[in-house]
Order: C-alpha cells, then sequence, then structure tokens
C-alpha cells in the first residue's frame, strides 16, 4: 500500500517526551529522573500475593468492571479516605491503570466539536484522547513561577461547547495542589452548567508541607458531574503492573463501561486478587506521603547550592527546576545536554505545552532511592 495512503488520525503527533528521554537515558546510562516510576520495590507481601495468585491458577478473565470483592475494599477505603460513598457494583470500575480510564472517560463523554478545558502545562495524554474523539481542547496556562490553577481565565474560557474540563491534582508536572478554595472557585464555575469534571488524582497521596488532598470525592455537590481518576501503580509502587480505577456516579459510570469493555476487556486477574487481600487490611498511606515528603526535600536542598531554581513541589513525585541561570538552550537541549555531559536524566516541560513553551524548565522525578537522589545531586552540584 502506498504510504500516501495511510492517513493519519493525529499526523502531528511524535513519540512521547517520556519514551524518547529515558531512552536517550538508557543509552547513556544516565540517572534517570526522567520518567514517573519508583526505582524502589512494593511491599514484599503484595508480590507475594501476586505471585501466588498466579500459582494458585487465577489466570483467566476477571469480571470485565473489576473483581466485585476488590471494588468493595475500594469502597471501604473511599469512605474513610473522603466520606464518600459509591457502589461496588455501579459506580467503581477497574482500569487498566489510569491512562485507559483516562481515555475511556474522554472517549464515553467528548463528541464531535466539543471542546474540553485543560490546564497547562498538561499530562500528555489528556490532549491527543480529546482529539481523537473529535473534540477540540482548549487550554489554561498556569501562571509561573508558582503554577496556580487560574479560574479566572478558566471562566473565560467556557463556551456553550463546553463539555469537559480535566482536572489533575496533584498536578503534574508542576507540582501544584488544589486547596478547598480552589475547589470553591471550581464549583461556582459548573454550577448551573452541563460541564462534566474529569479529575486525574493519581497523586492522591502524594502532597507535602501538613497539606491535604481535597478529592473531588469529598464535595457531594461536584459528584454528580465527576468522573475519578486513580491509580495503584502510582499508589503502590507497581507502574507496571497496569491497574486503577475510576469513581463515578451510576448514569456516568454506565457509560464509561459501554467503551471500557471493547477497550480493555478486563484487568490483570491475579492483580487484582492480591489488592484485594492486601487492602483487608487497611493501608497506612500517611508513611507514602511521608516518605515522598523526605525525598522531595532531599532533591530541593540539594539543589539550593547550584544554579538551578527551585520552588518546592507542593505535591505529586516530581519537582520542576528553572535552568535559565545556567544555559539558554532551548530545553529539549538543554536536558539533552544533561545526559551527555552530566549523567542526570530529566523531562523537558515545554512537551507539557501545546506550543511548546520554552520558559527554561525541566522537571525532575524523585520517586527514587535516597542514594540515587545524592549521586544525581552529586552530577547536578558540578554543573
Ligand atoms: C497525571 C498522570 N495521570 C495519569 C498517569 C498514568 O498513570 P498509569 O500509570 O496508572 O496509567 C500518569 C503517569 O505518569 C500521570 O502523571
Amino acid at each position: 500500500m502506498s504510504k500516501k495512503n495511510i492517513f493519519s488520525k493525529i499526523p502531528n503527533q511524535g513519540k512521547t517526551i517520556f519514551a524518547i528521554m529515558s531512552e536517550l537515558a538508557q543509552q547513556h546510562q544516565a540517572i534517570d529522573l526522567s520518567r514517573g516510576f519508583p526505582d524502589f520495590n512494593t511491599h514484599q507481601e503484595l508480590m507475594d500475593l501476586y505471585c501466588s495468585f498466579i500459582q494458585k491458577g487465577y489466570n483467566q478473565y476477571a469480571p470485565v468492571d473489576g473483581l466485585m470483592s476488590l471494588r468493595e475494599r475500594i469502597a471501604e477505603m473511599t469512605q474513610s479516605l473522603y466520606q464518600a460513598e459509591y457502589l461496588p457494583d455501579s459506580e467503581i470500575t477497574i482500569t487498566g491503570g489510569a491512562t485507559e480510564a483516562l481515555f475511556t472517560a474522554i472517549t464515553a463523554f467528548v463528541r464531535e466539536g466539543d471542546e474540553v478545558l485543560i490546564f497547562e502545562p498538561a499530562y500528555d495524554s489528556y490532549s491527543p484522547a480529546v482529539k481523537l474523539n473529535g473534540g477540540i481542547p482548549a487550554f489554561i496556562e498556569m501562571p509561573r513561577p508558582n503554577y496556580s490553577f487560574d479560574w479566572e481565565s478558566l471562566q473565560r474560557a467556557i463556551t456553550g461547547n463546553t463539555r469537559m474540563i480535566i482536572l489533575n491534582n496533584p498536578h503534574n508536572p508542576t507540582g501544584a495542589v488544589m486547596s478547598a478554595w480552589d475547589v470553591e472557585k471550581l464549583s461556582k464555575i459548573v454550577k448551573g452548567t452541563n460541564i462534566l469534571l474529569l479529575s486525574d488524582e493519581v497523586y492522591e497521596h502524594v502532597v507535602f508541607d501538613g497539606a491535604s488532598h481535597e478529592s473531588l470525592a469529598l464535595y457531594p455537590k461536584l459528584k454528580d458531574r465527576t468522573v475519578i481518576v486513580n491509580s495503584f501503580g502510582k499508589t503502590f509502587h507497581v507502574t507496571g503492573w497496569r491497574i486503577g480505577y475510576v469513581l463515578a456516579p451510576k448514569e456516568l459510570m454506565n457509560e464509561f463501561r459501554k467503551i471500557h469493555q471493547f477497550l480493555m476487556y478486563t484487568v490483570n486477574t491475579p492483580v487484582q486478587y492480591a489488592f484485594e487481600e492486601f487492602l483487608k487490611t487497611p493501608h497506612p498511606f500517611q508513611q507514602i506521603k511521608e516518605m515522598y515528603q523526605r525525598k522531595r526535600d532531599i532533591l530541593v536542598k540539594g539543589l539550593e547550592g547550584t544554579k538551578f531554581k527551585v520552588s518546592p513541589s507542593k505535591g505529586t513525585y516530581f519537582q520542576c527546576v528553572d535552568y535559565a541561570a545556567i544555559s539558554d538552550e532551548k530545553d529539549f537541549e538543554f536536558a539533552s545536554r544533561l545526559i551527555r555531559e552530566n549523567n542526570v536524566a530529566s523531562i523537558p516541560t515545554s512537551y507539557f505545552y501545546k506550543a511548546k513553551n520554552d520558559n527554561k524548565v525541566i522537571r525532575f522525578c524523585f520517586a527514587k532511592q535516597d542514594e540515587t537522589l545524592y549521586k544525581a545531586l552529586e552530577q547536578l552540584s558540578k554543573i
């Protein structure tokens, strides 16, 4: 077939920057602070459970919406964390990570010509999913250097065609965290409209300096218009296991499941059994927060003595740093040179903007062993 007949549905979409930078990091055997995954293991008990369920023969398709007993565990967990009731049979679905959940939710609700509002810089899977469904992404820039959620601009961006607002709290890559005041602003904006909220909360347990996570599950008034996306991969340091879940009221979940059944069909069975067993004991989520706070502090303190400018991340396991005092190279060039010459991999943040804004900012992931962070800091302090 002639190449001319392969019509790309997203012609301007390249390979994700996460793959590009981590391939480059591997080539140069660099200390990899680029992609968002831990370089340490999950709980031994969870790994043992996964292996044991494989050995016991739990290796065939699970129920399409996920194992009911796991959904019950999630309902209990959500009740205890956010005092929110989601019914296991009709309001909770197990997904193939947050990535599948986001794509499914966007496919279920975004129609041709619908506008979807996204704060940027933005995690890179939202916009392609909107476009593939015929939707139109519109971006609201988060003002630097504090990267707040700009509600006035969001309000101005709303039109009669606005179908959905995608929220990511805590926010990748900026580390911004929504406060109760932010949610209040959001509530006022959507009141009386038919706008849906897609709330990506995969870093729900990673907020710092005494702040608490304002899950939209905490807000009953927003519940009937909100789809919440969570990731066991992120929470339990097993991003390769590809498991997450979605919370949504029955009417929205009904539509979500119509797509999920064909996109994913079912999610890894022994992993679901492992989590079901593991979560029988309430998890000490506070420990996750404390661990990442310590790691953020190691990175921020270590960077204080360098020419990088840092405003401490408020949540997630990412830290944005400004390198304008070191170089005026474009961020991709600077990040590539950092790998080649200084052996440290990062992500250039221009890839989180539609217009590839070059703010001279790169993102480091600090979900790494302390030793990895100290090695990276040793390299960075030589610059
Ligand atoms: C904001 C955000 N949402 C979703 C995902 C994807 O999560 P998962 O690995 O569960 O698909 C990521 C991964 O980095 C992320 O940063």
